[in-house]
C-alpha cells in the first residue's frame, strides 16, 4: 500500500489534526514532514481534547507509529513537555521516532524570531514567535544544529559557538539585546540528549522499508498551502514547504511512492497573522464565523481572521499539490445562514481573474467576486451520510467541489472523530 499526504489547502487550521487522527487508526505510520511547534492541531477523542504542536496526530492511535521527519524543526523542551503531558493522560508515546537530521530550535532562534518581529514594527509577519524562521534560515545557511549533534559534545559546541558568533553581533549591535552565552546553550541542549535518545532513528530508512513491506504511511502537513515559503503569500508565510512536495524532501520518500494527496479544506476561510486575505470579513458575519467556529489559535491564542470560502484558493491548492481529494471541514459552522456567499473569482484593477495571481501586488488588490448559495437551518452534526444533509447543504458541497477541482471525499460536521461523513474511502 503506498503513501498518502494530508495537508492544509488554505492558510492553516483547516482541521488537519482531526482528519489525521481519523485515519490514524488505519495507517501504520503518521509522519510530520515540515514545520514545528508553530502548528496547533486539535484532536477530540470522545470527551477528551488534545492540543498537539510538534507530535504527529497519529500519536493518539495505539497501532500507529508517529514519526518526526528530517524536514521538521524540533524544540526539545516543547517536545519533552508535550510527551510528558500526553503520558500523564495515559497516552503511550514510546513508539515515537525522531529523525537525527531534524534541525533543533534553540533558545537563540526563539529570541531572534521575537526581536526580528519587533524590529519589523508595522510590517511584521505575525509569526508564532516559536523560532521557526530563524531555525530554517540557519539550516539553509548551513549553520544549524541537528538532533544528531546532541550526541557529540565537541561538534555541538563548535556549531553553537559558530552560530552565536554572528547572532550575538546582531543581538547586541542591531537589536540592542544581551548576548547569549554559548556554553549555557550547549549545557541546556545536552540536558535533553538522554531523554530524547530512545526516539532518535534513521527515519528515512525506516519509512522506505515500511513502504517496501506494504505498510501504510500518512504524511501530515503543518500550516497550509498559502503559508508555503514557495507557493504561499510570500512574505506572509511560514519558512517551510507544507505543500505536497515537502513530504518527499521532509521525509526522504520519493514522489513515486505517493498515490494520494488529500487537501483539508474549511467550508469558509481563516488566517492567523498578517498578509492578504481577499474574502476577509470585518462585519457581524466575520464575528459569527469566529464565534461559532471557535476560531482562536491553538498555539498563540490569537483570534483568527475569518471570511467566506474562496474557490480561487482551493483551485490553486489543487494545482500546486496535485490534490486527489478534499476533506471538507466545519460544514456545521455554516448552519443558520440564509445565504452563503462563495468567492468564485477576483476583480483585479477592473478585470475578472479566475486564478490566483502570481504577483503580490495583484493579490493585494484582489477583490472577491461572490456567488451566493442558499443556506440551511437544520442541525447537521448527526449526519452520517451525504443524503442525511439538507438539500441546500448538499448543493453547497457540490458547488464547492465543482469550483475546487478535486472530489470532496469526506465532510466534517463536528470536531469529534465520528462527526464525519465519509463519501470515498481514503484507504
Ligand atoms: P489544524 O491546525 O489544521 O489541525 O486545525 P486546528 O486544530 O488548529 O483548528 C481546527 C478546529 O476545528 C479544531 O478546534 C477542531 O477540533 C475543529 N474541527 C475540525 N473539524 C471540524 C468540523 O468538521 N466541525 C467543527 N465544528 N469543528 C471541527
Ligand atoms: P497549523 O498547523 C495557522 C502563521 C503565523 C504567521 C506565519 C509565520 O495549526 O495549521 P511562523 O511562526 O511559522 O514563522 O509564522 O504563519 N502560522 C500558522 N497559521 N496555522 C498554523 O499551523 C500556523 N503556523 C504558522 O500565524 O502568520
Ligand atoms: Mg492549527
Amino acid at each position: 500500500m503506498p503513501a498518502l499526504v494530508l495537508l492544509g489547502a488554505q492558510w492553516g487550521d483547516e482541521g488537519k489534526g482531526k482528519a489525521t487522527d481519523l485515519l490514524g487508526g488505519s495507517v501504520d505510520y503518521v509522519v510530520r514532514y515540515q514545520g514545528g511547534n508553530n502548528a496547533g492541531h486539535t484532536v477530540v477523542v470522545g470527551d477528551q481534547k488534545y492540543a498537539l504542536h510538534l507530535l504527529p496526530s497519529g500519536i493518539l492511535s495505539p497501532s500507529c507509529t508517529p514519526v518526526i521527519g528530517n524536514g521538521v524543526v524540533v524544540d526539545p523542551s516543547v517536545l519533552l513537555s508535550e510527551l510528558s503531558g500526553l503520558n500523564e493522560r495515559g497516552v503511550d508515546t514510546s513508539k515515537l521516532l525522531i529523525s537525527g537530521n531534524a534541525h533543533i530550535i534553540t533558545p537563540y532562534h526563539v529570541s531572534m524570531d521575537k526581536v526580528a518581529e519587533r524590529f519589523l514594527g508595522k510590517r511584521k509577519i505575525g509569526t508564532t514567535g516559536r523560532g521557526i524562521g530563524p531555525t530554517y534560515a540557519d539550516k539553509i545557511n548551513r549553520v544549524g544544529i541537528r538532533v544528531q549533534d546532541l550526541y557529540d559534545e565537541s561538534i555541538l559546541t563548535q556549531k553553537v559557538e559558530a552560530a552565536l558568533d554572528v547572532k550575538n553581533q546582531m543581538l547586541t549591535k542591531l537589536y540592542n539585546r544581551r548576548a547569549i552565552a554559548a556554553d549555557q546553550v550547549v549545557e541546556e541542549l545536552l540536558g535533553y540528549a538522554e531523554q530524547l535518545k530512545p526516539y532518535v532513528a534513521d527515519t528515512v530508512l525506516v519509512l522506505n522499508q515500511a513502504l517496501e513491506d506494504d505498510k501504510v504511511v500518512l504524511f501530515e502537513g503543518g500550516q497550509g498551502t498559502l503559508l508555503d515559503i514557495d507557493h504561499g503569500t510570500y512574505p506572509f508565510v511560514t519558512s517551510s514547504n507544507p505543500t505536497a512536495g515537502g513530504a518527499c524532501t521532509g521525509a526522504g520518500v520519493g514522489p513515486t511512492k505517493i498515490s494520494r494527496v488529500i487537501g483539508i479544506l474549511k467550508a469558509y476561510t481563516t488566517r492567523v497573522g498578517a498578509g492578504p486575505f481577499p474574502t476577509e470579513l470585518f462585519d457581524a458575519d466575520g464575528e459569527a464565523l469566529r464565534r461559532i467556529g471557535g476560531e482562536r489559535g491553538v498555539t498563540t491564542g490569537r483570534d483568527r481572521r475569518c471570511g467566506w470560502f474562496d474557490a480561487v484558493i482551493a483551485r490553486y491548492a489543487t494545482r500546486v499539490n496535485g490534490l486527489t481529494d478534499f476533506f471538507l471541514t466545519k460544514l456545521d459552522v455554516l448552519t443558520g445562514w440564509e445565504e452563503i456567499p462563495v468567492c468564485v473569482a477576483y476583480e483585479i484593477d477592473g478585470k475578472r481573474v479566475e486564478e490566483l495571481p502570481y504577483s503580490q501586488t495583484d493579490f493585494h488588490h484582489a477583490k472577491p467576486i461572490y456567488e451566493t448559495l442558499p443556506g440551511w437551518s437544520e442541525d447537521i452534526t448527526k449526519a452520517k451520510s451525504f443524503s442525511d444533509l439538507p438539500k441546500n447543504a448538499q448543493n453547497y458541497v457540490k458547488a464547492l467541489e465543482e469550483m475546487s477541482g478535486a472530489p470532496i471525499s469526506a465532510i466534517g460536521v463536528g470536531p469529534g472523530r465520528d462527526e464525519t461523513i465519509e463519501i470515498n474511502s481514503f484507504l
